[in-house]
Parts: structure tokens; C-alpha cells; sequence
């Protein structure tokens, strides 16, 4: 599969500074290592992920190790040390949609689209969250929610690969949206 991940930007990282000084002024080195998680959750928030050199001003103004900031990053499932996808999708893996075919979707996207175990496609794509719950749309199952806000519904195994080329070349014609269910 074709693998085209965009050059990244230089993080503006003051926002970071910002609240690391504001906030996480920790007394003693006991105090900087119950710190990391919270600093690294701040990150997160920002950035969506917890990029390197977040990870290491964490550690600069903590007064604790790269390793130390790594071990947690990497020990808690949440954080994202790799950027997520350029778009996002909720796919609902609730009982109506897992009857309704959920697994084949999910079987696609390991499948063909290489989704790795974060939910992410290798190209940068997108990054999906298999939704263990209910989105409370049980009448369009199965059914995933795009950036948050465009409900695709029905979905079955041809629509899903559509909407992956429709995301894709729609980012090549420079931000093209499509049409929703
Ligand atoms: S189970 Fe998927 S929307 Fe309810």
C-alpha cells in the first residue's frame, strides 16, 4: 500500500511552556516523577499526540529523564506518541452494528487498509476509535461518525473503502468535502 505521510510542521510549543510553568512546579524529584502523566496529558490535549520534543521539554522542566517520560508514554495505552490521522472516525462496535456486519469493516481496514493496533492508517489518513459502546444511532447500523459531526450510516465494506478514497483524494483536490447519510 501506498505509504505518503506530509512533512511536519514546527511545533509551537510555548503553549505547553505556558502551563508546565503555570502548573507543574513540582518540590522534589518525587513530587516531578507523580508529574509526568499529568504534563504529558496537557500535551496530548494541545497536540493531539505527544510529539518528541513535547516529550523532551517535559522532561527538561521536570528534571527527569527522556526514558522516564518514554516508559510512562509508552505504558499507558492512551497516549499517542505517533500524530493521529488528518481525519478521525468513531466506528461503532455496539451489539446493533456488530449484528448489522461492524466486523467486516473492522476486517477491512486490518485487512487491506493496514490499520495498526492505535486505529490509525499507515498514510496519515485517518485514525479510528472501535467504539466498544453504543452511538445511540442504532437505526443506521452499522455506523461510524466521521470528524466528530458526519454520521455514516449503512455502512457496508464497499462504502468504507469509497469513503477512504473519497478522504484521500479529497485531501489531493485540497480540503474537498463530500456529501453525508
Ligand atoms: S450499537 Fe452502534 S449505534 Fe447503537
Amino acid at each position: 500500500m501506498e505509504s505518503k505521510v506530509a512533512p511536519r510542521q514546527p511545533l509551537d510549543l510555548s503553549p505547553l511552556q505556558r502551563i508546565l510553568e503555570e502548573r507543574y512546579r513540582p518540590q522534589d524529584y518525587q513530587e516531578a516523577q507523580e508529574l509526568i502523566v499529568g504534563a504529558c496529558q496537557e500535551a496530548q490535549r494541545l497536540f493531539g499526540w505527544v510529539p518528541p520534543e513535547a516529550a523532551q521539554l517535559i522532561a527538561g522542566h521536570l528534571g527527569v529523564t527522556i526514558n522516564r517520560v518514554y516508559g510512562l508514554l509508552t505504558f499507558y495505552a492512551d497516549f499517542r506518541t505517533q500524530p493521529p490521522g488528518r481525519h478521525y472516525l468513531w466506528l461503532c462496535y455496539g451489539a446493533a452494528c456488530y449484528v448489522a456486519g461492524a466486523r467486516r469493516l473492522i476486517d477491512l481496514l486490518r485487512d487491506e487498509y493496514d490499520m495498526d493496533e492505535k486505529g490509525d492508517l499507515p498514510d496519515g489518513t485517518l485514525s479510528i476509535n472501535i467504539f466498544n459502546g453504543c452511538l445511540g444511532v442504532c437505526d443506521l447500523a452499522p455506523v461510524g461518525q466521521l470528524d466528530h459531526h458526519e454520521y455514516v450510516g449503512h455502512l457496508t465494506v464497499e462504502e468504507l473503502r469509497t469513503l477512504i478514497e473519497r478522504l484521500r483524494s479529497g485531501e489531493e483536490a485540497e480540503g474537498t468535502h463530500g456529501g453525508s447519510h
